[in-house]
């Protein structure tokens, strides 16, 4: 089943936000951001800007018909400032205008007084100041405590991971119409149509009947458009609102990097004590989420980032607390992993700062606290565990022992390029972690000739999920692809829905297609049996052909479907799934929030320059617990692209704000991503299927964000290259590892962070050159 997207995607005939033909009489928007990080507006001058040509209207926070609140989890996020700036880029106007250059222009005219007050832009200090977005939380299992006097070896130690940039290659942006009664349509690059719905609702101050939001697809949100797409569907709903004109708002590549969040920052302190024989027996760690200046959806990365926190290891006794600090910069948001990655990259810190203190292999202690199945994860659910079997599958398929043995040998023989080896298994809880959200609906029409429409809670981001649920009708119904055609995401054709997030967006919708179609099917099913004087059971649907007791009839699929019809059959069906077996209890920090977790163990090897501290990744291999994949092609997709985003995060994606809370790195010339020269020379992944039931549509496990996390091995992989260059130098658990950092480390002493005069290095570069 190939991708459903690629005849369009390749032909340049996608509809993406800007690809919309505009309706007569549409203005455009801009908005006019907090050019201070925190601070009073004193004045806010509009009147020169107000006066240039094509300028329509200057809308600030006093045209705000309902709430001027934006923020979901926590109500801290005014849409537009009102008296006070939390961030630079912070909406503080909005300009429309009849061009696009009229209201840009408009933006450049318009002159804010602010007092100044005190920018925060690290996580600790804020915690340190109590400036925290919720209560911190923690989880336990076991006792810590008392657990200490029982270990062998206990390291403590600090690791620090940067934020990231989603870079979706299709910017931020809405489009409002307005439509009789006061009700407005929103075409939204979202991945929450339900989310802007609420946003708008709340903001313009009507009922949510009265806002549709409307989504075809998304060029990539990556957890960036869960929430916060929300700002400018509200700014440009504002605008239509008050105007009756339509209003447009695509941002700016620039704009887009300075005014939203990204993933965040984390800052963590961890102990880990081990027995003799390497078992780990506990495990504390402390974390610093850097929130920003509003909540957002932090409240619910950092929970993920404690249920991820010891990734896929049993560990007895862990405690593990949290803090969401609040800071100056853009409100930090959903990112691939959401909180996930975070977490993870901190146990694999203390573990392999373990095993560089005792000498051993990471892949060692690893490989001894892999989780089985009846282990209890610190907030209570039992583990199905595939991470034994993912883990020696991958050592054995790809022969790690001879991989090392070849890095061993290419580190003896080469004294300025050293490669580095680390193995990065994986576990990643699927289900959003708040249970109410784990439901969705699917609306399925059969059309007379046979052909089938169906709508669901979706939103297609590139990650395949129309695919995935076209598959489904495909097979309930037994029918050609081409008879399906998976229709816009929209909140008057289904509602309340959840973000299309978590990973969970084709198990949840793909299970409310699967029971709107299965519930067509056997009307047909008991129309055909009472019609033949047969069994119900005995009737099935195959190659678009009715068959009786496995006998093929001569009734297609069309005729089947025309009687139906004739005969006053329902052939609409609108279903509703939500996930069974999930519950989590705060209060206690237990319970089972995941319907499962994907599996995988991947192994990564790298080069390092020793004297410019460049590198390449050599290979990424990959034993990856499917399930049972239903589309390969789409799969195999999400992996590469998944481990390629998560290397960027991990080495060379550095996000940078000054300490006013100004992002430097605000273009794609000071913000390196991963290009076509810098992907992994090799990927190979191998399609692990694991035999046990599990809650995924057609037991195909959930799989788009799971693989980020293969990318924490480049960090580890860089860091053991390092190593066989610099044994004895110490460097901080500090990630990204961009070639800078590399360098430092290449020649760091034993004292962190202090640069060695290397003397041979000198005289090999007076040579080099
Ligand atoms: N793949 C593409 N091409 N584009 C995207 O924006 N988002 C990722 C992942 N893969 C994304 C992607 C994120 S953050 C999530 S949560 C899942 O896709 C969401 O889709 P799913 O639930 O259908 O896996
Ligand atoms: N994952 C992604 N998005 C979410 C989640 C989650 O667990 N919870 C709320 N939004
Ligand atoms: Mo993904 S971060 O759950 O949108």
């Amino acid at each position: 089943m190939k991708n459903i997207d690629a005849y369009t995607h390749l032909r340049g005939e996608s509809i993406y936000l800007d690809d919309i033909p505009l309706i007569h009489g549409t203005l455009f928007g801009a908005s006019f951001g907090s050019p201070v990080a925190h601070g009073i507006i004193r004045h806010l001058d509009i009147s020169e800007a107000a006066a240039l040509p094509g300028v329509v209207r200057i809308f600030t926070y006093k045209d705000i018909t309902g709430e001027n609140q934006i923020g979901g989890i926590v109500p801290d996020e005014p849409l537009i400032a009102d008296h006070e700036v939390h961030f630079c880029g912070m909406p503080v106007a909005f300009v429309v205008a009849d061009s696009v250059d009229a209201a840009r222009a408009a933006v450049k005219k318009i002159k804010v007084t602010i007092d100044p007050l005190p920018v925060i832009t690290d996580s600790r200090e804020a915690q340190q100041l109590g400036e925290l977005i919720i209560p911190p939380r923690t989880f336990q299992l076991g006792d810590t405590a008392n657990s200490w006097q029982h270990c062998t070896h206990i390291f403590e130690g600090r690791a620090d991971t940067n934020g990231q940039e989603h870079l979706y290659i299709e910017t931020q942006g809405a489009y409002a119409v307005p439509q009789e009664h006061n009700a407005i349509k929103i075409y939204s690059s979202t991945q929450g149509p339900t989310a802007v719905q609420r946003a708008v609702s709340r903001v313009l101050g009507l009922p949510m009947h009265l806002v549709e939001v409307e989504v075809n697809r998304l060029g990539g949100g990556f957890g960036g458009k869960e929430d916060q797409a929300n700002t400018w569907a509200a700014l440009c709903a504002l605008a239509a609102h008050h105007l009756k004109r339509p209003v447009k708002y695509s941002l700016h590549r620039m704009e887009d990097m300075a005014m939203t969040g990204k993933r965040h920052p984390y800052s963590a302190d961890f102990k880990i004590g081990l027995n003799a024989e390497l078992k780990i027996i506990a495990y504390e760690a402390t974390f610093y989420q850097n929130a920003g200046a509003a909540a957002d959806l932090s409240p619910a990365v950092m929970e993920r980032t404690l249920f991820h926190c010891t990734n896929t290891y049993f560990i007895p006794n862990v405690k593990a607390t949290a803090y969401s600090c609040r800071t100056h910069l853009p409100p930090n948001t959903a990112f691939r992993g959401f909180g996930g990655p975070q977490g993870m990259f901190m146990i694999e810190s203390a573990i392999a700062k373990a095993a560089e203190a005792l000498g051993v292999e990471a892949a060692v202690i690893q490989e001894k606290n892999l989780l089985q199945t009846g282990d209890e994860f610190p907030y209570g659910q039992i583990a199905q565990s595939e991470a034994p079997d993912c883990w020696h599958k991958a050592t054995a398929l790809y022969d790690v022992a001879a991989m090392r043995k070849e890095v061993n040998a290419f580190n003896a023989a080469n004294k300025w390029h050293k490669k580095g080896l680390a193995c990065m298994p994986i576990c990643f809880g699927i289900s959003f972690t708040k249970t109410l959200m784990n439901q969705a609906r699917s609306l399925v029409h059969v059309y007379t000739d046979g052909s089938v429409g169906i709508t669901t809670g979706a939103v297609e981001m590139g990650q395949g999920v129309n695919t995935k649920i076209l598959q489904v009708a495909a097979q309930v119904f037994s029918i050609q692809p081409e008879k399906i055609r998976i229709h816009t995401t929209n909140t008057f054709k289904i509602a309340n829905t959840s973000p299309s997030a978590a990973s969970a967006t084709a198990d949840l919708n793909g299970k409310a297609t699967l029971m709107a179609c299965t519930a067509i099917v056997e009307r047909l099913k008991k129309m055909v049996a009472e019609e033949m004087k047969v069994d119900a059971q005995s009737v099935t649907l195959q190659d678009e052909y009715v068959w009786v007791n496995k006998q093929k009839t001569d009734i297609d699929w069309k005729s089947l479907v025309m009687t139906g019809h004739i005969k006053r059959i329902g052939l609409s069906e609108h279903a509703h799934y939500a996930t069974p077996e999930i519950h989590f209890d705060a209060a206690k920090e237990k319970g089972h929030p995941f319907a499962y977790h994907v599996y995988g163990t991947a192994l990564v090897s790298v080069t390092v320059d020793c004297i410019r501290g460049t590198y390449t990744v050599d290979s990424v291999k990959v034993v990856h617990d499917f399930g049972a994949s239903m589309n390969t092609a789409v799969d195999l997709g999400q992996i590469e692209g998944g481990i390629v985003q998560g290397i960027g995060w991990m080495t060379m994606e550095e996000v940078v704000y000054d300490a006013n809370g100004r992002l430097r790195s605000n273009a794609l010339s000071t913000y390196k991503v991963p290009d076509i020269y810098s992907v992994p020379k090799e990927i190979a992944i191998d399609f692990l299927q694991t035999p046990h039931d599990n809650l995924a549509i057609f037991r195909s496990k959930a799989v788009g964000e799971p693989p980020l996390m293969y990318g924490i091995g480049a960090y580890f992989a860089l860091r053991n290259a390092v190593r066989a260059f610099n044994k004895t130098g110490q460097f901080a658990f500090d990630a990204p590892m961009t070639p800078e950092k590399v360098l430092m480390a290449l020649y760091a002493t034993q004292k962190e962070g202090i640069i060695e005069s290397h003397e041979e290095t000198t005289n090999h570069l007076a040579v080099d050159k």
